[in-house]
């Protein structure tokens, strides 16, 4: 792919675009500047923009005049799928760092569970004094898919109350002062039945679709599964079964096949079952202006922004 041309024309598509368009304007006022929610952004915005910054892709059947897409989310998965961004086009993501508050998220969530917080809410609520069996995060057993920004910082705040973390990846890397141990995703199978957690934060791409499945839930003995990676990642259709047949022993998710989750799913109603509404790992109005600069800075000299997404790996 050639540069794009030096952006000029900015769309910001996003819930924040208000906050973005303003902080952007006071950096670079030499920009021409459109902010909408992405839903609401036109077919007229487009074509007369060059560039547009956003997580989503606005829902219009072409990015119009639009040569540089500039993704504010941690994956860019909904810029790839059918019908997907031209490759004409460039796609690159921000350079914040999600794994932050996603660590925070996993924690929360892990020690809610091993200490019974919701068992206890409910117990006060009824004013019963009832003792329960509380466990603990230390001398547990944590599997990581995706040994990335997301993952390593998981790895760091559950190392640090006493687990044992153990690394899953593509390349089967990982850093060695975070996890124990780095395999690859064959691997999964053999690691899902010795977890406490497993710990979904992979991107979506045609090789992490359905990557936790029937083979590796059925091959858990116990395990809480955390999903902060992409609902498609799991086989969500297994998770209620996983759960009767205690595979699992609980499942904090984060992500599903579809959001918002619909209302008659099953997992709104099983009480193991913790839901929020993809809200783990938030953009900043900081991280989104940094990130966009990053890369405005590397296009505005010529190059190729380091954060440019590779359409062959999907991120
Ligand atoms: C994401 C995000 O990519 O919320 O999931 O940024």
């Amino acid at each position: 792919m050639n540069t794009v041309p030096v952006p000029r024309k900015v769309v910001i598509g996003a819930g924040a675009h208000a906050e973005l368009a303003k902080r952007l304007y006071t950096v670079r006022p030499d920009l021409e500047i459109r902010g909408s929610k992405y839903t609401d952004v036109s077919a007229d915005d487009l074509a007369w923009a060059d560039t547009y910054v956003g997580f989503k892709r606005p829902p219009l059947p072409t990015m119009g005049n639009v040569r540089w897409v500039h993704c504010t989310g941690a994956g860019v998965d909904s810029w790839l799928a059918e019908p997907g961004l031209p490759r004409a086009i460039l796609l690159t993501r921000t350079s914040e760092s999600f794994g932050v508050y996603i660590a925070e998220w996993a924690l929360a969530r892990a020690l809610a569970f091993r200490q019974q917080l919701f068992a206890l809410a409910e117990s006060q609520r009824r004013h019963e004094w009832a003792p329960r069996d509380v466990r603990y995060v230390r001398g547990s057993n944590a599997v990581i898919v995706g040994t990335g920004d997301v993952g390593s910082h998981i790895a760091r705040l559950f190392a640090a109350l006493g687990a044992e973390v153990h690394g899953v990846s593509r390349s089967g890397k990982g850093d060695v002062l975070l996890f124990a141990s780095t395999s690859t995703v064959d691997e999964l199978p053999r690691l899902a039945a010795t977890a406490d957690w497993l710990i979904v934060t992979v991107p979506l791409t045609a090789e992490t679709r359905g990557l936790i499945g029937r083979d590796v839930l059925s091959a858990c003995r116990g395990a809480v599964l955390m999903n902060a990676g992409r609902g498609a990642v799991v086989d969500e259709a297994v998770i209620p079964e996983a759960l009767e047949n205690a595979w699992l022993a609980g499942a904090m998710l984060d992500v599903f096949e579809v959001e918002p989750l619909p209302t008659d799913s099953p997992l709104w109603d099983d009480p193991r079952v913790m839901i929020s509404p993809h809200s783990s790992g938030p953009t900043t109005i900081d991280g989104a202006i940094e990130g966009f600069l990053e890369c405005l800075a590397e296009i505005e000299t010529g190059q190729l922004p380091s954060r440019m997404v590779d359409r062959d790996r999907e991120y």
